[in-house]
């Protein structure tokens, strides 16, 4: 059967580098405490005016181009994941598209925030196994410190993020590895479970406004109606900022993030044992060493790059696949497991033999 495989895979992250010294400057926060609860010691943001998610997502993708051998004229298919997009609409497909020079291809952007690349890795999965299409660009890209709280009370939430992005071409294959088994993405695995989706959201701007609403939106009055969208309160109420119950996420996700490596390797009548490279996204060094211990990994099979560039949601994994690649630490025929849990909730995980 035709799969698929990553031909070209690159990274992009900005000059900027932002310590846990210089949070201080902004909030009540210390080196001391994000270290020890979430393993970060600095991150990367993007230049103010000059950088977008899209124009990050076009550096790494320009460089996971070149690396497949193709240029950005013969990809067929775009899909970008971010929940950062530099419009609220249009996405950042067609932005890319069009930096890139393109011909008139599909672009789909994926919402599916920290579990974003792993969707859109899937989809792009099924085009070329179905024969679809025979170069698709996956990009994951992030500009969080545009929207982050940055006063002590968002502290929680803005410590955590950094900015960034990753890319890969996907491509058919039918080869085989030295070792004789199936080269490229054995099989990918999406959850979701709406249950919980406020816990870990931006509420504003959105359309829920005669529905689910924090306070203190409950008492807005018909006079408001036309304002709902974007308003002065919602500025002043800090409303436009992201929102989490840390604790409850942490919970969820060292449950749901183990579970989903178990069922992946299932699938393709693997064990723990057999994985080479275990990538989880990058939310916290406490959730992956938490997954780590579950799995019962040893550390040379699992990767984690967090202390550099923080929670990079959609492209956390492709940076850190790019990363231990470069690094040597991903060889022809290794089994590569990657793992992703966050807003929504969504889950999801992947298995690639390299
Ligand atoms: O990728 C997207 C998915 N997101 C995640 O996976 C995040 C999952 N959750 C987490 O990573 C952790 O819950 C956090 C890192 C967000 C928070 O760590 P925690 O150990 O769960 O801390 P907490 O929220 O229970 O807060 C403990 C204390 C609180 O103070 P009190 O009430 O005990 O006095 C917070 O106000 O730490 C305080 N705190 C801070 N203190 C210094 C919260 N943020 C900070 C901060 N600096 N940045």
């Amino acid at each position: 059967m035709q799969r698929s495989k990553i031909a070209g895979i690159g990274y992009y992250v900005p000059k900027n580098v932002f310590t846990n010294e210089d949070l201080k400057k902004y909030m009540d926060t210390s080196d001391e405490w994000i270290q020890e609860r979430t393993g970060i010691k600095e991150r990367h943001y993007a230049d103010r005016t000059g950088e977008t998610t899209t124009t990050m997502g076009v550096e790494a993708a320009k460089i996971a181009i070149e690396r497949a051998g193709i240029t950005p004229q013969e990809i067929d298919f775009i899909i970008f994941a971010t929940l950062s997009p530099d419009y609220y609409f249009p996405g950042c497909g067609v932005l890319l598209q069009r930096a890139l020079k393109m011909k008139e291809i599909g672009a789909l952007d994926v919402r599916n925030q920290c579990s974003g690349f792993l969707y859109a890795l899937s989809v792009a999965d099924q085009f070329i196994k179905t024969g679809m299409y025979k170069n698709i660009l996956v990009v994951g890209s992030e500009k969080h410190s545009f929207g982050l709280d940055f006063s002590t009370r968002g502290r929680n939430i803005s410590v955590i993020f950094g900015d960034g992005a990753g890319a890969v071409v996907l491509q058919p294959t039918n080869a085989l590895a030295s070792s004789g088994k199936e080269q490229g993405i054995l099989s990918t695995h999406l959850h979701s479970d709406g249950e919980s989706a406020e816990i870990l959201a931006m509420y504003n701007p959105g359309t829920h406004a005669n529905h689910w609403q924090p306070e203190p939106f409950a008492t807005f009055d018909k006079a408001e109606i036309g304002q709902m969208f974007m308003s002065h309160a919602m500025i002043d109420y800090a409303q436009n900022f992201p929102n989490m119950d840390g604790p409850a996420v942490f919970k969820k996700a060292i449950i749901k993030m183990p579970e989903v490596v178990e069922e992946a390797l299932l699938a393709n009548g693997l064990t723990t044992a057999n994985i080479d490279l275990l990538i989880p996204h990058q939310a916290n060094l406490r959730i992956a060493q938490f997954v780590q211990r579950k799995l019962n990994l040893r550390d040379d099979q699992v990767y984690n790059n967090i202390q550099k560039y923080g929670n990079t949601t959609a492209a956390s994994i492709p940076i850190a696949l790019c990363e231990a690649w470069e690094e040597g630490k991903i060889k022809e025929g290794d089994v590569v497991c990657l793992t992703a849990f966050g807003s929504g909730f969504t889950w999801a995980g992947a298995i690639i033999r390299w």
